[in-house]
Parts: structure tokens; sequence; C-alpha cells
């Protein structure tokens, strides 16, 4: 049965030729904002008018000096308002919430949609896999202009949405009404650094690692100096090769902002929401 499907497949693809398939299956971005969804092939956001070269210093996702084509961010955002927040949903699970006002700014940080493109592939992220960054990448010039973090820098992104904030969407994160200043702070830097790839009382969009409070929280079984240094530098405390964490070194999180983490992630383990029975 497969091998007749294989061949059929075979068959197929020769009869229509290699490139018809190949363009069929490149993978398209889906702009979703002030409700109308818009589908984009690598090629028509090359073609638009204002698509550039961008030549990024010490790029996030390739840990040096890179050049794209690209089109601004803003061109892409017809509609959203300054203060809306949008989500970009990577295609590994990672999804980056930003303020739609970083994203609209034409000086200062300036964001920028990379596009790879067919004829000229990006090199592979990591020697041992075939995937690049694209085919869609967030990219940012100035990025210190606009205090801009790695995490805010999503690749191999499938879509991009405009969505009401997390907190709004995930009341499950917030905390309590008599919280002090420093346990709010420390949200905020929850918010930006490890939503990305954290849910936290099961709430928030993204799933790279576990959630942060359920059924345990890790100021409750991990020491608060190993708790510092796992988020430091995570291969620090635990090493393997296929560990996905990113180091957030100091001049990415203070110690005075890791210090108010720790407050907000602690206090939340007083806080925790109910988890279904495991099957
Ligand atoms: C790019 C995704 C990513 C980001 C960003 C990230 N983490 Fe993680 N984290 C992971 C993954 C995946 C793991 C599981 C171990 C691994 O693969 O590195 C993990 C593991 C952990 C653990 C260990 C849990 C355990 O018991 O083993 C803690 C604690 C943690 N992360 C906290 C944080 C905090 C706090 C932040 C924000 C400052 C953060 N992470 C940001 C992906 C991420």
């Amino acid at each position: 049965m497969f091998g007749t499907l294989a061949r059929l497949g075979g068959a197929l693809l020769l009869a229509l030729g290699c490139t018809a398939i190949a363009a069929a299956a490149e993978p398209n971005l889906t702009v979703t904002v002030a409700g109308r969804a818009t589908t984009y092939a690598p090629a028509s956001l090359l073609g638009m008018p204002a698509a550039t070269t961008v030549n990024v210093a010490n790029d996030v996702a390739y840990q040096r000096d890179m050049s794209f084509r690209a089109v601004p961010a803003a061109n892409l955002l017809g509609g959203v308002a300054p203060d809306d927040t949008l989500r970009f949903v990577a295609s590994d699970g990672f999804v980056a919430t930003l303020p739609a006002s970083l994203l609209l700014a034409r000086s200062g940080a300036v964001a920028y949609l990379a596009v790879e493109p067919a004829d000229a592939r990006w090199p592979a992220l990591k020697p041992d896999s075939p995937t690049s960054a694209g085919p869609f990448y967030l990219v940012w010039l100035n990025p210190e202009r606009g205090g801009i973090t790695p995490e805010q820098w999503p690749y191999q992104v499938a879509r991009i949405e405009d969505v009401p904030p997390l907190l709004k969407r995930y009341p499950m994160l917030a905390p309590g009404a008599s919280a002090h200043d420093a346990v709010r702070r420390g949200y905020a830097v929850f918010e930006k650094n490890c939503s990305v790839c954290h849910t936290l009382n099961l709430g928030g969009d993204a799933t790279v690692g576990p959630d942060l409070n359920v059924p345990y929280n890790p100021t409750e079984y991990m020491r608060v100096d190993a708790l510092r240094r796992l988020i430091r530098n995570p291969q620090s405390l635990r090493r393997w090769p296929a560990a996905k964490m990113p180091a957030f070194e100091a001049k990415l999180l203070s110690d005075r902002e890791l210090t108010d983490l720790l407050a907000y992630l602690s206090h939340m383990a007083d806080r925790k929401a109910a988890v279904p029975a495991l099957k």
C-alpha cells in the first residue's frame, strides 16, 4: 500500500516537475490584524515596493552580522493601534507577544520582517540541523534604542495576529491584588522574557518549556542560588546537548530584574491553578 503510494507520488512528481511541487510546499505567512486575515507567500512579500535590504549587526539567531531581504513590519500591520498586542507564532511552539507600539515605530528601534528568498536560502541555524531562521524572521535595527531583548526576535514565524494583552487572556498569570511592587515588576520581566516559552498556572501561549507553577513552582524545589544560576546560564546548572533554554546574562536581565522575577515566581507559588489529573 505504502509502496504503491510512494511510487504513485514519484510518478506525479515526474509528471508535474519538481519545481511546481516545491513552490506549492513553500510555507506561507498568515497575518490576522484588524479583523482581516491575509496570507503571504515569501515571493509576494519580497515583491512589495517597501522590500529592502537590512544589515543587522550581531544578529540574534545567527550570532553574527547578517544581511536580509525584508519588509518593514509596520507595512504588514495596517489598522493596528499602538496599544494593541501582536502575537508571533513560530512553527516550533515559541510564541512572542509584543506591544504593537514597538512594531509600528519608524524610528529608534525599527522592526523588519526578514523573508528567506527561495533562490538564496539562509544558512542553517545549527550545524547539525537543516533548518534556517526562515522563511519569516522578525529582526530589528537599533534594538538597543527600544530595549529589545533576544526573545523579541521570533524566527520561523508562521502567523502574526493581533490579540488582547497576555494578562487579559490569561488572568491566572496575574499577581494577587495586594502584591508588592517587586512582584508586579517581576510579572513584567516574566511576560517579556519567559512567557515566550513557558506557561505559568497553565496560562500562556507557548509550549516550549515546562509550566513554571504547576504542579510545582521552581522556587519550591530549587534553592534560590541554584534558580538564579539556572536563569543566568542553564547549562551551568544542568548540562546536556539538547537543552533549549537560553542564558539570560546580566546585560539582558539586571540583578534587580532577576530578583523581581523571583519575587513574582515565589508569590505565584501561593496562587496555584488546579491542574487536571495526570492520565
Ligand atoms: C527559548 C525558550 C525559553 C525561554 C525564553 C525560557 N525558557 Fe526556561 N526552559 C525552557 C526549556 C525548553 C526548558 C527545559 C530544559 C531545556 O530544554 O533547556 C526550560 C527550563 C526551565 C526551568 C527548569 C524547570 C525544571 O524544573 O527543570 C526553569 C526554572 C525555567 N526554565 C525558568 C525560566 C525563566 C524564569 C525564564 C525567563 C527568564 C525562562 N525559563 C525562559 C525554555 C525557555
